[in-house]
């Protein structure tokens, strides 16, 4: 469709010149394996997300690019099934042969997204496990670990590419983030689409809109004299810990609250309509408005936070049937009803505005309007905070710090609970914005001082990057 990123065929493979210096990451791997033959290097971005956060598995869109950040396999195809990687930070190594790949390790180790990306392409039919080759290799990232930048998608997408590349596969861009996206699921959270899609198909120097059910990315441009910055807020929003928790409860209120929706919908129209995420719910798809919706939403969403009880009674479905369609998670696992019930009218309220937000946004960068989206980043992020509650005392600090200091724009990106923030700052302003933020947030709010190295690691400004590739070393 014009207009759109191009599809392409993954994995991309690249041949580098025979006689070219090897990448280090290459050369340590022949040195570890005294071999000389052909190697292969794929890399794969992180990302941060501009604006559309929760958006993306209730099928709204999201605004994200593909930064300067990746995680790196420099590997050899294997003449049997092991999958062996080892990595250079400090991880450790797995190996497992491709049909354990249906057993995870325990939950928090990294191995788990390597075998997710590995079953991935075994439960959807695209390798059969019979036949299936593995591959061996060194792992390494300069992506900020647990910090919201998509280092454990970003380690999915290389694991899943170099899975194909080890079977001598290629399948088309698209569908293969979509099979990454589901099988990340293996490894315990109820992502969307986003990472696996933006770290696929990332554009340089180019923001992507991303649409959802079906995928379909539209390059987005970004803002001249402006950068990004990104800043951790050095809280760990690990995935596999208690956001892990946390996250999955938003998904499963977001599911109860489309169940809700419908309902209301039904009521109000006599007409069965089959929706069953949030982002079905919309002025085009239902023909009411935003403010008929939220209307709706008011009033079959009273008293919210909700026991199941009351949910499945004013949606007419029984307790069991609600558990079954609707709490249950990919591995099968039941989300446990917190205390004090589901929160869907604000988790709506969030994901309905924040809708609106990210075609706002698309609209602000392509007239050029910086002032326009660092507004709109603003907004996201206390939506962020009051409605989908995801934000944190050292995460407002940063913002506040960060506005005070001349971001036009500053707000959380990724999951939330911790990780980093996302700073739109023009550029004439960029060092005097990372001395003083260092400052104030960095040495007098969390009393760490930053040298190069570290801060190298931690506030930094990116760039927009091209998406996942692989190198072929003779
Ligand atoms: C994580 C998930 C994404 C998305 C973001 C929040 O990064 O992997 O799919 O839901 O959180 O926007």
């Amino acid at each position: 469709m014009a207009g759109d990123v191009n599809i392409m065929v993954v994995p991309l493979v690249f041949d580098i010149e025979p006689g070219t210096p090897p990448d280090s990451l290459v050369r340590l791997l022949r040195q570890r394996l005294g071999h000389d033959g052909e190697v292969y290097l794929v890399a794969a971005p992180g990302r941060v997300n501009i604006v559309g956060e929760h958006t993306d598995y209730n099928g709204f869109p999201v605004l994200p690019f593909a930064i300067d950040r990746e995680i790196r396999i420099a590997f050899v195809l294997s003449d049997d099934e092991t999958i062996e990687l080892t990595s250079i930070d400090g991880y450790g190594a797995r190996s497992f042969q491709v049909d354990e790949s249906r057993s995870p390790y325990t939950q928090g180790d990294w191995g788990n997204y390597i075998k997710a990306a590995v079953r991935g392409f075994l439960e959807e039919g695209v390798i059969d496990a019979g036949r299936a080759r593995g591959f061996k290799g060194i792992c390494a990232g300069d992506i900020p670990v647990s910090a919201g930048l998509s280092s454990s998608s970003a380690l999915v997408v290389a694991s899943g590419m170099a899975f194909l590349k080890a079977n001598g596969l290629e399948m088309d861009s698209m569908a293969c983030a979509g099979i990454l996206a589901r099988s990340e699921r293996y490894a315990g959270i109820e992502g969307g689409g986003m990472d696996q899609a933006v770290s696929l198909m990332g554009k340089r120097d180019t923001a992507l809109k991303i649409d959802f059910f079906p995928l379909r990315i539209r390059p987005v441009p970004l803002l001249d004299e402006h950068v990004f910055v990104v800043c951790n807020s050095m809280v760990q929003a690990s995935k596999t810990a208690s956001a892990r928790a946390s996250y999955n409860r938003r998904v499963v209120e977001c599911r109860l609250a489309a169940t809700m929706l419908r309902a209301a919908l039904v009521k109000r129209t006599g007409v069965l309509i089959d929706a069953d995420r949030l982002g079905d719910f919309n002025p085009e798809k239902t023909g009411f408005s935003w403010e008929e919706l939220e209307r709706m939403a008011d009033e079959i969403m009273r008293g919210s936070p909700l026991p199941l009880s009351v949910i499945a009674d004013r949606v007419g479905m029984s307790v069991d049937d609600l558990v079954e369609k609707r709490c249950t998670l990919r591995d099968g696992s039941v989300f446990i009803q917190p205390e004090e019930g589901y929160e869907v009218r604000k988790r709506f309220l969030h994901v309905a505005s924040e809708a609106r937000r990210v075609e706002e946004t698309a609209d602000a960068l392509r007239c050029g309007d910086a002032v326009a989206v660092g507004r709109l980043m603003n907004r996201s992020h206390e939506s962020c905070r009051d409605n989908y509650e995801i934000s944190c005392d050292e995460l407002e600090t940063l913002t506040s710090i960060a506005r005070e200091c001349g971001a036009i724009g500053s707000r959380l990106t990724g999951a939330g609970f911790g990780g980093c923030t996302v700073n739109l700052v023009e550029s004439s302003f960029l060092s005097s914005f990372m001395r003083n933020v260092k400052e104030k947030y960095y040495e007098d709010y969390l009393g760490i001082i930053l040298d190069s190295e570290k801060q190298e690691k931690i506030l930094f400004p990116c760039r927009a990057s091209d998406g996942a590739r692989i190198y072929r070393y003779r």
